[in-house]
C-alpha cells in the first residue's frame, strides 16, 4: 500500500498538462462493443480505472492493447456478455457495459456494484431507462441478468441528470428500432464527449450536452479513431492546488467552458485567473476570501471538486458554506483534514467551514478518490510533513500525480 510523503509550504509554480479525461475515456471503451469493427483511442490515461476495464472487455472476449504512449486498440471479438463481480466491486463504472451489450448482443450478466464511499450510487434510472426500451432484467445471485428481443426507441424521462444512466441508455439507443428521447439529461462534457465518438462511428444523436438528446437508431456502428479530451476534474485539481499553495500554474489543455463554476468561485475567493483557448493560469498570493459553493449537475459546480474546494476554503478568511447537492455522503475526508488543523463541521448536506490561517502537516488516510486528492492538496498548504495513506484510491484516477506535483516544485515523495 504505497503512500505519500508531503512537505508543505511550497509555493506550486509552473505548467502541467491535463491528462485524457477519465470519465469520459471509460465510456468510449464500453462504447466500442457496439462497433463491428477495432477502434482506436488516443490521448488514454494511464490510471487504474482504465486498466480495470481494459479487463472488463478482455474478460468479455474483446483484443484490447494499451501501450505507452496513451494509444488504445480495441477489437470487440465479445464472446462472453458478462462482466464479473470481481472487477464491478473494483469499479462501478462498469455498469456501463449493460447498454451496449443489451444493444448489440441482446443480453448482458453484469454483476451489480457494490457500495462506494460517497454514497449509495443506485442505478434505478438506469434499470427503468433500459426496461422502457424493451429490456427484460432481472436480478440473480448479485448479477443484472439482462436480456432484449429487441431495443426500441422510446421518450426517456430522468428523474435525475444522471451521467451514468444517460450514458447507459444513450448507447443502448444508437442501436435501437426507432427515435429514442432523453429528456432531463445528464449535460457533462463527458457525454458530448461519448455522443462525438458515437456520432463518428456512424450513429445519429443530435442535442447532447442539453437536456434532451434524440437518438436515430440505426443499423450497425464501423470502429474510429477518436482523441478523449481533457480531464476538467484533474484540470480543476491543479488550479486549485495552485490558489492553496499561493503559487501560479497553468494547466494545458484546461478548457474555460469545462470550467466556468470553478473558475469564477476561485475569482470570487480572491484568485487572479487567465484563460486562453486550451489552457487556464490561476494564482493567488494572499489568503482566500470565504465564499459559499452549491455543488450541481453540470454546468453547476462539480462534485469531483467538493472535497478539493473544502479544504482551499478552510484557510479562508472567515466562514464558508459548501452544499452537496449530487452526493449524499462525500464529506468522509473531512475527518481526516480536521487532523491537520481545520475547522469544518458537517450539517446534513452543508460544510460549514471557519476559514483558518494555517493548517498543519499530519498522518492522513485517503478515503476515495476526490476525497484523498483534498488531502494532498492540503499536505502541500500546511506547514511541516503530511502522510497520505491509501493512494490507491487517488491513482485510479490521477496519472502520475506525484509526477506532475513535482514538476510545479512541490515535494513530495511515495513510499511503500
Ligand atoms: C459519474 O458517476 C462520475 N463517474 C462521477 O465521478 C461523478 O461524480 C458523477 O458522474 C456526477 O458527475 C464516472 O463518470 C465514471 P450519477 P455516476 O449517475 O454516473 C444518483 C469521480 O470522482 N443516481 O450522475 O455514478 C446517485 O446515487 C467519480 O470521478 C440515482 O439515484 O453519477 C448520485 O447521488 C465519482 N439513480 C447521483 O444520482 C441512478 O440510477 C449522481 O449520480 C443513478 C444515479
Amino acid at each position: 500500500m504505497g503512500k505519500f510523503v508531503i512537505e508543505g509550504g511550497q509555493p506550486l509554480k509552473g505548467k502541467v498538462k491535463a491528462s485524457g479525461a477519465k470519465n469520459a475515456v471509460l465510456k468510449l471503451m464500453a462504447a466500442s462493443l457496439l462497433s463491428d469493427t477495432p477502434c482506436f483511442i488516443s490521448n488514454v490515461p494511464k490510471i487504474r480505472d482504465v486498466f480495470t476495464m481494459v479487463e472488463v472487455l478482455r474478460w468479455m472476449g474483446a483484443e484490447v492493447d494499451f501501450d505507452g504512449d496513451h494509444r488504445m486498440f480495441i477489437n470487440p471479438k465479445v464472446s462472453k456478455a458478462e462482466a464479473p463481480y470481481d472487477l464491478v466491486s473494483q469499479m462501478r463504472a462498469s455498469i456501463i457495459v449493460l447498454g451496449p451489450l443489451l444493444a448489440k448482443y441482446g443480453k448482458a450478466k453484469v454483476a451489480m456494484p457494490g457500495g462506494c464511499n460517497i454514497g449509495s450510487r443506485k442505478i434505478d434510472l438506469h434499470l427503468k431507462g433500459l426496461e422502457s426500451m424493451g429490456a427484460e432484467i432481472e436480478v440473480k445471485g448479485g448479477f443484472f441478468e439482462a436480456k432484449t428481443k429487441g431495443l426500441r426507441g422510446t421518450l426517456v424521462p430522468l428523474d435525475f441528470p444522471s451521467v451514468g444512466a444517460t450514458e447507459n441508455i444513450l448507447m443502448a439507443a444508437v442501436l435501437a428500432d426507432g427515435e429514442t428521447v432523453i429528456e432531463n439529461a445528464a449535460r457533462e462534457p463527458e457525454i458530448v464527449d461519448l455522443a462525438n465518438f458515437l456520432n463518428k462511428m456512424g450513429a445519429q444523436i443530435k442535442g447532447a450536452g442539453g437536456t434532451s438528446i434524440k437518438i436515430k437508431g440505426v443499423r450497425r456502428l464501423k470502429g474510429v479513431n477518436y482523441q478523449v479530451i481533457p480531464d476538467r476534474i484533474e484540470a480543476g485539481t491543479f488550479l486549485i492546488a495552485a490558489a492553496i499553495t499561493n503559487g501560479e500554474v497553468t494547466v494545458e489543455g484546461a478548457r474555460s467552458e469545462h470550467l466556468e463554476l470553478v473558475i469564477s468561485k476561485l475569482r470570487e475567493a480572491g484568485a487572479k485567473i487567465s484563460e486562453k483557448d486550451n489552457e487556464v493560469t490561476v494564482s493567488l498570493s494572499k489568503r482566500p476570501q470565504a465564499i459559499d459553493v452549491a455543488v450541481l449537475p453540470f454546468p453547476g459546480f462539480p462534485t469531483d471538486l467538493q472535497p478539493q474546494i473544502t479544504v482551499f476554503l478552510s484557510l479562508a478568511e472567515g466562514i464558508s458554506i459548501v452544499t452537496e447537492n449530487v452526493f449524499e455522503n462525500r464529506f468522509l475526508y473531512v475527518d481526516e483534514l480536521n487532523r491537520m488543523g481545520t475547522d469544518v463541521r458537517i450539517e446534513g448536506h452543508h460544510a460549514i467551514i471557519r476559514g483558518v490561517s494555517k493548517l498543519y502537516g499530519a498522518p492522513v488516510k485517503a478515503t476515495d478518490l476526490r476525497g484523498g486528492a483534498a488531502l494532498v492538496l492540503a499536505g502541500l498548504a500546511a506547514e511541516g510533513e503530511t502522510i497520505v495513506s491509501d493512494i490507491y484510491h487517488i491513482e485510479r484516477g490521477y496519472e502520475n500525480f506525484k509526477e506532475k506535483l513535482e514538476k510545479l516544485g512541490a515535494r513530495i515523495s511515495i513510499i511503500e
